[in-house]
């Protein structure tokens, strides 16, 4: 039996190959879940489903831009046509735009506000009707370090996520009483599409961790992230609403 069997998933910003959408409706989906995967990018969202499903897994792809409302409202509508219930929301899809504050153009700001917080709004607020009448459910958003601590160039990406981790403690505290369970998930230095893009490096091992200042001495793997979501996904996590997950290996305990 798995973790999640039967829950419908939906998880966005899942096209990205490597990316924590991606590597976390997999797990998701080997857990038994069945898994709605979204994205921009709606060829990228229908390779994720096609790798989910080679695998034996279910999961349908759909075109899907998180900064719009009516996309929210075809998107979960569809679900609820497809399968008649949502389980679980996995906010995940972001974009970073990382400069320092005096570089950081107003139409910057806005776009990091929009994508990577303005999203997490409306799909949470789209999303509760669903699991609610679904008796009850689960929402991870997907935050960062950023949101807890303060970093050189994140002046808009780490408003927004520290957003999206107080954003998570409210909801949770709204959709307790129909069992709507909502908590922030806050990665380190995770190896993907995104991290690639801000380091320059073309593989991990191209950035050494003792620059960094990770104390586990090395980057993140999805999986690490994955494991956590997972977690948050399952009845596992039947007692835990309103907390922030620090996956970082360290950095913000020094
Ligand atoms: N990788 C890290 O080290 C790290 C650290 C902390 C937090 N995070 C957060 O984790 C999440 C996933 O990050 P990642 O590293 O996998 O990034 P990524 O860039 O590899 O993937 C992000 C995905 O989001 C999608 N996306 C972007 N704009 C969208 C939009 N408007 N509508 C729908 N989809 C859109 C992209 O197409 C892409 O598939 C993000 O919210 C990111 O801020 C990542």
């Amino acid at each position: 039996m798995g973790r999640v069997d039967g829950k419908v998933v939906m998880v966005t910003g899942a096209a990205s190959n490597p990316g924590l959408g991606r590597t976390a409706a997999a797990a998701l989906a080997r857990e038994g879940g069945r898994l709605v995967v979204t994205d921009i990018d709606g060829a990228g969202a229908e390779d994720c489903a096609r790798q989910i499903r080679d695998a034996g897994g279910e999961a349908v792809a759909l075109a899907h831009d998180v900064t719009s409302e009516a996309d929210w409202r075809r998107v979960v509508d569809a679900v609820l046509e497809r399968f008649g219930r949502l389980d679980v929301l996995v906010n995940n899809a972001g974009i970073a735009i990382l400069k320092p504050l005096e570089s950081l153009t107003l139409e910057d700001w806005r776009r990091q506000i929009d994508v990577n917080l303005t999203s997490v709004f409306l799909g949470c607020r789209q999303a509760m009707a669903a699991l609610r009448a679904s008796g009850g459910g689960s929402i991870v958003n997907l935050s960062s370090v950023a949101g807890l601590v303060g970093i050189p160039t994140t002046a808009a990406y780490g408003a927004a996520k520290g957003g999206v981790r107080m954003m998570s403690k409210t909801v949770a505290l709204e959709g307790a009483r129909d069992g709507i369970r909502c908590n922030s998930v806050h990665p380190g230095m995770i190896w993907t599409n995104m991290q690639a893009q801000a380091t320059g490096a073309a593989s991990p091992d191209q950035v050494p961790p003792d620059v960094l200042g990770i104390p586990l001495g090395r980057i993140g793997t999805p999986e690490d992230i994955a494991n956590c979501i997972v977690y948050l996904a399952s009845d596992e996590s039947s007692y835990v609403t309103g907390a922030e997950f620090t996956v970082d290996a360290g950095m913000t305990a020094q």
